[in-house]
């Protein structure tokens, strides 16, 4: 966390699904650590007013103090995106790792980053700007992410992997230790990875192949 205060706000911007488990690991981590947020939603498109017991707002509408906020999206695309909108707001980004993560004290992790609960981040390990890792997941030494990745469940990086910019890796994915994922990249879930993957392509399957060209850079569709 970077902010000490207690009953600030803390946006989280996305309302969706990975927005509820940043909402958790918000909470796990500040009642660890003796503090307390106000957390509010940023949601530009939502009517709703309340998700999960929390107020819902539009970027637009935020005034005041300033605060801390996480992007919550799993889309490497709508990351930037949404990283982007925050620039020259009041709002500075703010990682969280869940209480039950292990981050070895020697990971170097940049603002806006989220690690989910369970998660084991290793020795020297990197993990640049607005990326986000999910449940289960096992980051080797020396490994680096680059900005605005979506790291999915039960992914296994072998130490020293490179993942590049704005790089999906799928649930359940091996990447093996040494091998290097070029930027915008998609790896499908339960995909084997052995060796390089080039930028802006999909790959899929055990061993992992490029499968074609990531041409509309969305996961989800
Ligand atoms: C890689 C991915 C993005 C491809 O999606 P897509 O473009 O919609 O591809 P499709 O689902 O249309 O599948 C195209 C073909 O590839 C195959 N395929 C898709 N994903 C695959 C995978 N991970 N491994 C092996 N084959 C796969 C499909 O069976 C299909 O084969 P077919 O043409 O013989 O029928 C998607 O399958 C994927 O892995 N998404 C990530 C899922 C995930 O991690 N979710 C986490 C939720 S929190």
């Amino acid at each position: 966390m970077t902010i000490s205060q207690t009953n600030a706000n803390w946006y989280i911007y996305g309302a969706g699904g990975l927005g509820i488990e940043v909402a958790d690991i918000i909470r796990s981590s500040s009642r660890a650590a003796n503090q307390e947020f106000n957390l509010v939603f940023i949601d530009d498109f939502s009517t709703e007013k309340m998700i999960y017991g929390l107020n819902v707002v539009r970027l637009e509408d935020i005034s005041g103090e300033p605060a801390i906020a996480t992007v919550a999206s799993g889309e490497p695309q709508v990351r930037l995106s949404l990283r982007n909108r925050l620039v020259n707001t009041r709002l500075k980004l703010a990682s969280v790792s869940d209480s039950t993560a292990r981050v070895s004290p020697s990971t170097m992790i940049a603002e806006g980053v989220i690690i989910s609960p369970f998660c084991s981040i290793s020795s020297r390990a990197k993990i640049d700007i607005n990326s986000t890792i999910n449940t289960m997941t096992i980051i080797g030494h020396d490994v680096t992410i680059g900005e605005d990745c979506s790291i999915s469940s039960m992914v296994n990086l072998g130490g020293t992997v490179k993942v590049g910019a704005r790089t999906y890796v799928g649930m359940g994915a091996l990447i093996k230790e040494g091998v290097q994922i070029g930027d915008d990249v998609i790896i499908g879930m339960g995909s084997v990875v052995y060796s390089d993957i080039p930028s802006g392509m999909i790959a899929l399957g055990n061993p992992a192949r490029v499968a074609r060209k990531n041409e509309n850079k969305q996961v989800f569709k």
